[in-house]
């Protein structure tokens, strides 16, 4: 490799702030991992094998799913990663189908549904038009894989009781779990999301499975990710640099990917500095909002937003009584507001009656719009 190549490659962006996109470091996470995988490598029945992740936009659900995936394949299970939505049982059957043909010689790779499945030593009939269930045709894609002991993951993302297949499948893996199927299932969504479907009247199943709330990850951690990132890249940076970028986080996943991206861009100097930080936390405000902050405050109710807007004008902690008070609603209203934007991961209660916001820059962004 000549030396202006090899140059170019040190100084490309190791940061992805993409929504989906695993990062090359992951910060924190370590022992939710090992939880997960820790139930995977123990018979069925661990609870581990079932767990629902919930955070607000942008604390790193999907990576998470795609990365226990990735763990899970390479302990020889097959995963199959779907979001809900109408579609998604189809969806599921074809995916199982084709990577269950992977683990068949070479010969027998013919298409599993249809007429015959073979391959696994022996042939039997698995007709999903005939049958004309989905169970059923999972049923025998499940002997298959138990012939040769193979675990199945189902990992969906975005989960929602609003989709009627989603109340199906729940419904459906409740019955492999009590027939000890060799399956686990990695569920993902937004909090409030995540609420309406365990508390769904038809599948009071999930109510008992682990909710592992993802939140944010501490600022050591993000710190940590964030040098770790900007080692791998060959470049360097100053601790004052990291400190500043790394409280600038929050904590936020997509906020390290995004501040460390501005920053890692300011200048093509060896040393990542203090005011390179700065400059990329400004550039990462924007699009933070564009990003992240617009699209959260578009799914509120015109009275969480007016409950947001009743916060701003004075210090970072603010009492609930304050807020009803600028609102002019009454206390108990307030707090039934407080309630769902707690759930949403927007607002954070740090005390009696008191909060504060649970976003990064969100505050920020409300005076910004408040001033015009
Ligand atoms: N543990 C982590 N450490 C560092 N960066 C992370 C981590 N997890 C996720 N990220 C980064 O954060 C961003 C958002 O991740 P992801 O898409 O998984 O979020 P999400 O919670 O699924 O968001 P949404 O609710 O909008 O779907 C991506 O840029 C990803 O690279
Ligand atoms: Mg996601």
């Amino acid at each position: 490799m000549n030396a202006d190549v090899k140059e170019a490659e040190l100084l490309k962006n190791p940061f992805t702030p993409v929504f989906g996109h695993e990062p090359l470091i992951l910060a924190g996470r370590e022992k939710l991992i090992a939880d997960v995988l820790r139930g995977l490598d123990s018979p069925p029945g661990e609870p581990n094998r079932i767990t629902i992740f919930t955070g607000p936009r942008g604390s790193g659900k999907t990576v998470l799913l795609g990365h226990i995936a990735s763990e899970a394949e390479a302990r020889g299970w097959i995963s199959v990663h779907t979001s809900a939505a109408e579609g998604m049982l189809t969806d599921i059957a074809e995916q199982i189908e084709r990577k269950a043909a992977e683990h068949l010689p070479k010969k027998s790779k013919s298409k599993l549904t249809g007429v015959q499945v073979s391959g696994f030593g022996f042939t039997r009939e698995v007709e999903p038009e005939k049958s004309g269930s989905w169970r059923t045709q999972m049923d025998g894609l499940l002997d298959l894989l138990a012939e040769r002991k193979i675990g199945l993951l189902f990992s969906i993302d975005e989960v929602t009781a609003d989709v009627p297949e989603m109340i199906r499948f729940v419904s459906t893996f409740q019955i492999f779990v009590m027939e000890k199927r060799n399956v686990a299932l990695m569920m993902a969504g937004l909090p409030s999301r995540v609420l309406g479907l365990i508390t769904h009247k038809d599948i009071s199943f999930l109510r008992r499975a682990f909710r592992r709330d993802i939140g944010s990850v501490s600022i050591p951690e993000a710190r940590a990710a964030m040098k770790k990132t900007i080692d791998f890249s060959g470049r360097g940076v100053e601790g004052k640099a990291l400190d500043f970028a790394s409280e600038k986080t929050e904590g936020l996943p997509f906020l390290i990917q995004l501040i460390g991206y501005h920053m890692f861009n300011q200048s093509e100097r060896k040393r990542i500095l203090l005011e390179d930080a700065q400059q990329g936390v400004k550039d990462a405000e924007k699009d933070m909002e564009d990003m992240i902050l617009d699209a959260t405050l578009a799914e509120l109710t015109d009275a969480e937003t007016r409950f947001l807007y009743a916060m701003l004008g004075g210090a970072d902690r603010v009492r609930v009584g304050d807020v009803a008070k600028n609102m002019e609603v009454s206390a108990s209203q307030a707090s039934h507001i407080k309630r769902k934007l707690v759930r949403l991961g927007i607002v954070a209660e740090c005390g009696r009656g008191v909060i504060e916001f649970a976003m990064p820059m969100l505050k920020k962004l409300l005076e910004k719009e408040h001033a015009f």
